[in-house]
């Protein structure tokens, strides 16, 4: 089973947790980022951020390659940004297809929202299928027991699902 891991990471936990996806599933990785980088301190990270997020804004992102083709499943990851994905995401759905593929999410968040970023982010694909899923807080300084065991449980899911 092939796998890619396609997400944006802002301060780093996203990028934390699809690296250790990748170890374990030996997946690719496509970190996403943006022409226009958005700050990552203060009041204007959550400012910036926040607007961007709410205004279902699509970046311009730094060249990337992407080919579909070559996996059997496609990981997307992002943060929770005012409740929902974060905007590099909305603009690599935009300018790639992935209703036919088989997909799975993770997100992080400091407090709540995960679920229905996740939700947010299926139904800007355009599914609605049953998908494996992770949901973590803040994990990179936690870097417990409980992230390591969540990550684990995940990524098992996903074998089994395709070892069958
Ligand atoms: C602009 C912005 C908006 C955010 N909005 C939320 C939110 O609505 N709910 C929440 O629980 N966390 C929110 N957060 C916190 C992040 O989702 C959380 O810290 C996440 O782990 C960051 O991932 P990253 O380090 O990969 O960027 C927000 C963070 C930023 C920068």
């Amino acid at each position: 089973m092939k796998s890619i891991i396609v997400y944006y990471s802002l301060t780093g936990n996203v990028d934390y947790v699809a690296r250790k996806i990748a170890e374990k599933l030996d997946s690719d990785i496509l970190p996403l980022s943006v022409l226009n980088a958005y700050p990552d301190k203060g009041f204007k990270k959550f400012y910036w951020g926040g607007k961007s997020a709410v205004m279902k804004e699509s970046p311009e992102l730094n060249e990337y390659k992407f080919d579909k083709d070559k996996y059997d499943l496609v990981i997307l990851g992002t943060p929770v940004w005012a409740g929902t994905f974060t905007p590099p995401l909305r603009t690599f759905i935009r300018d790639n297809d992935l209703k036919c593929k088989d997909l799975s999410f993770f997100a992080c968040c400091s407090g709540a929202g995960t679920m229905r970023c996740i939700n947010n982010l299926k139904h800007e694909i355009g599914i609605d299928k049953e998908t494996i899923n992770l949901e973590l807080v803040d994990p990179k300084d936690k870097n417990d027991d409980y992230v390591c065991q969540k990550i684990d449980e995940y990524c098992k899911k996903i074998k089994e699902a395709y070892e069958k």
